[in-house]
């Protein structure tokens, strides 16, 4: 069957929540959703930086403690370090039952030759979401998307395709029609969870992309 990015489903008035949302990819994803016409919610471990990073990117924002926006959205994205992924979650297991979680979170490792991926023990940080909250609808997605390019301003199209990976049909074309909200992207479904390591992986050779031509390097799949 072709990607047939109409039949997608309206998310247009679902509330997106994201976890670390003060940071460099939260802030992005956050201000370009909203720009896009999204509600969206920026959360943190503290609620005053998640008041100040909503303030900061835009009127139609509103920040608030992580928990409170697991809480509160449709669609919760993760975008903490690997550091703090399995304990953050494993807090808002409440909170995210039943709920689409978008994990973006990349398990790198950097040395002086530049970035590398760390092994997982669950296989891949979506994995490691999967089995933290198996109430939860988990999906990955969002992993080559620059947060630099995410919250420009001047920057009107981001042309990518965002691949969403996931066990859960409709979760994960709610996911796709959600990149779609974004000028440029497309949303293309790329297997299952248990494919998200290499999905993960690939970032460290964007990254080394990046780092060689000064770009913000991000993938298009072809015939598709
Ligand atoms: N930067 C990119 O271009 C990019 C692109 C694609 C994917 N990603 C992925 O997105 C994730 C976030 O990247 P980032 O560059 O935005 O990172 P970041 O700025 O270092 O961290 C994001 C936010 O996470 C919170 N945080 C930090 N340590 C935490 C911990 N131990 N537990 C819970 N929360 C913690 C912080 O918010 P509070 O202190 O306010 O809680 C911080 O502002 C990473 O996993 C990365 O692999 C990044």
């Amino acid at each position: 069957m072709a990607l047939d990015l109409t039949s997608l489903p309206d998310v247009s008035g679902l509330t997106v929540g994201i976890l670390g949302g003060t940071g460099d990819q939260g802030r992005g994803l956050a201000y370009r959703l909203a720009r896009g016409g999204q509600r969206v919610l920026v959360g943190s471990r503290s609620a005053e930086r998640a008041v100040a990073a909503a303030a900061e990117i835009g009127p139609s924002v509103a920040g608030a403690a992580n928990e409170e926006v697991a809480a509160a959205s449709d669609i919760v994205i993760v975008a903490v370090p690997w550091e703090g992924h399995g304990t953050l979650l494993a807090s808002l297991r409440d909170q995210l039952r039943g709920k689409i979680v978008v994990d973006c979170v990349n398990p790198l490792g950097f040395d002086k030759q530049g970035p590398y991926a760390l092994p997982v023990e669950e296989g891949s940080a979506a994995q490691q979401a999967a089995a933290v909250l198996p109430e939860s609808r988990v999906c990955a997605a969002f992993h080559h998307v620059s947060a630099a390019l995410l919250a420009d301003p001047a920057v009107d199209r981001i042309d990518l395709d965002v691949l969403v990976l996931g066990e859960d049909r409709e979760a994960v074309e709610a996911v796709q029609a959600l990149a779609g909200r974004i000028d440029g992207m497309r949303g293309v479904y790329a297997g299952r969870l248990r494919n998200a390591h290499q999905i993960e992986a690939f970032t460290a050779n964007l990254i080394a992309m990046n780092k060689r031509y000064k770009a913000h390097a991000g993938i298009r799949i072809t015939d598709v």
